[in-house]
């Protein structure tokens, strides 16, 4: 029950300011949208029971190589056909030396080859829940260490607040707590448990008032507690209708962001770039990926299906022929292919092609961890009401000599659009701009630059879908997509409730492997 209410308040409040598009992102990106899943364990298919079945899976992304390594498993002849020259799709981990190219650009990344300079341009951390992805990193040997999404040495900063000056989310969540629990302390007079709660909450003083309190942090200086006579002194609280001025809903988002389901500690990552799990898969599976193999043509022959595809470093076309086609291309993409679908898929398609996210993000190369040595930043997340709309501070290499920072990650509508329709320099200029309210200086403080906007990304057009957007478009499409059509079956983040998620992709495969799996049962002579 305080989980609808809390969620019905946020959608109206942000509803407010953003309408219907900015409601649907920021609930997706802190997993409000939906009512946790329980997990679903890979399907128990029998060794063999797929002896004679052929699998044609498109996309080596994490749909596809889940698909493929249960298959696998069970018999199934399964190749895959995979546009770009690495596998992982939207699982891309960016270092030195790399190209990023754009439908309009392309970029170098000109920064130094070291185990710790990466930078994860699309999936970056992973909830502790999503045990798809994580028992995959278990059997496949990926160590991982902590993801620090939420920091209290962290900034929030808004141009219309405290005179543009950031703060930190330790003091904003002391000092905003201390107040409402001092306001909910004053209508409770005759309740003493509930005021007994209500002080340790708000850290409020026995007459029950907010006065400040050690877990808003020091100021500098003498101000700070330490030896001798250092007694410190306490910083006065920040007002109430300061804190929830203008900016008061994006406020309350920076300051809860972590206390959603998919947000929330402890969350992970791999160590050395979350690609650590693609290259296990790929190892896993071996040699059934054609790499630079690009789907050109998707035909139905008799019961099953023809796959024509092209060789985009020989020029190469050739068909493979399948009893099953398993179409992991996000539907970005795949509405450009031509294909013998039912009339109401290829609708389905179109529709859902239209709901992709156009995220971007920003990161730069910094010779010196100026953000752990000056500013105690460990890992985290900073926000600012600028279109940057964060600064995350690496959560490895901490007291290493340089590092990556996330300069940028977009995830609201019209920001996403106004990064996406600049130039690489435009962009990263930009970033520089937004990202000196929170860090003064920072122009001079970091070094080359590598964005990623991801609707302009080949064989990806969009970061990840959002079916809510259009009103109906789950209830009327999504299930047409998730019955399949014949042969062809659709698998992917966007075959999914919760969407945006690595776990998704998996979920998604399990499903249709287990479809596959029972028509190849109930067919068995
Ligand atoms: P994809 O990875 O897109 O795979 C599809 C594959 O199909 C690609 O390899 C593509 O090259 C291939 N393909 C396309 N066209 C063709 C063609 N014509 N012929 C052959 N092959 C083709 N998830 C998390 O778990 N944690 C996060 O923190 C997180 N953050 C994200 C941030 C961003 C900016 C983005 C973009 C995504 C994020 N995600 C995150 C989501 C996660 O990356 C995806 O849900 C997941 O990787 C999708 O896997 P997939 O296999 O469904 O699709
Ligand atoms: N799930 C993605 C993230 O957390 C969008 O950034």
């Amino acid at each position: 029950m305080a989980a609808e209410i809390s969620r019905r308040t946020l959608v109206e409040l942000i509803g407010r300011i953003g309408g219907a598009a900015t409601v649907y992102s920021a609930l997706n990106m802190a997993g409000l949208l939906v009512a946790p899943t329980a997990y679903a364990a890979p399907p128990a298919l029998k060794p063999g029971s797929g002896n004679g079945k052929r699998v044609a899976i498109l996309g080596a992304g994490i749909a596809g190589l889940t698909a493929v390594y249960c298959l696998g498993k069970a018999g199934y002849q399964c190749t895959i056909l995979e546009a770009r020259s690495r596998s992982g799709g939207r699982v891309w981990t960016i270092r030195a030396g790399d190209q990023i190219t754009e439908t309009d650009s392309t970029q170098h990344v000109e920064w130094q080859s070291d185990r710790d300079i990466y930078f994860n341009a699309g999936a970056a951390r992973i909830s502790s829940h999503h045990q798809g992805i994580l028992g995959y990193c278990r059997e496949l040997g990926v160590p991982l260490e902590v993801f620090v999404n939420e920091n209290r040495t962290a900034l929030v900063q808004f141009d219309s607040q405290f005179g543009g000056k950031p703060q930190t989310v330790r003091r904003l969540t002391a000092d905003l707590r201390g107040a409402i629990a001092a306001l909910a302390a004053k209508s409770t007079p005759n309740d003493e448990v509930v005021q007994t709660v209500l002080r340790i909450f708000g850290d409020l003083g026995r007459d029950l008032t907010y006065a400040g309190s050690p877990r808003a942090g020091y100021g500098a200086g003498d101000d700070v507690p330490g030896a001798a006579n250092r007694r410190g002194r306490l910083q006065p609280p920040l007002p109430l209708d300061e804190i929830a001025g203008p900016e008061a809903i994006r406020m309350a988002l920076a300051l809860c962001f972590a206390e959603a389901w998919q947000q929330s500690p402890t969350m992970l990552q791999p160590v050395g770039g979350m690609d650590a799990i693609i290259r296990a898969f790929d190892r896993a599976v071996g040699s059934v990926i054609r790499h630079n193999e690009e789907v050109m043509r998707i035909e139905r022959i008799g019961e099953g299906a023809r796959v024509i595809s092209f060789d985009r470093t020989s020029g190469r076309r050739s068909a493979l022929d399948a009893d099953f086609v398993i179409c992991t291309i996000p539907l970005s993409v795949l509405e450009h292919i031509p294909a013998d679908f039912d009339p109401a898929v290829t609708y389905a398609i179109s529709v859902g092609a239209k709901l992709y996210f156009p995220a971007v993000k920003v990161a730069f190369e910094a010779p010196r961890r100026w953000w752990e040595i000056d500013q105690q930043l460990y890992g985290g997340i900073s926000w600012t009401g600028r279109d940057i709309t964060q600064i995350w501070y690496p959560s490895h290499g901490f007291n290493g000599e340089k590092g990556v920072l996330v300069g940028a990650y977009i995830w609201s509508h019209d920001p996403a659009r106004r990064f996406t329709a600049m130039t690489p320099a435009e962009r990263h200029a930009a970033a520089i701009s937004d990202g000196e309210r929170l860090h003064p200086g920072y122009g001079r403080l970091v070094g080359p630059a590598a964005s990623v906007a991801w609707a302009k990304i080949p064989y990806s057009l969009g970061a990840w879908i959002e079916w809510e957007t259009i009103s109906g478009a789950r209830q009327a499409e999504y299930p047409i997509l998730l019955a399949g059509d014949g042969p062809f079956y659709f698998a992917g983040e966007h075959m999914s409730y919760v969407t945006a998620w690595q776990e998704d992709a998996v979920q998604s495969a399990h499903y249709t492997v287990s479809q596959i799996a029972e028509r190849v049962e109930k067919n068995r002579p």
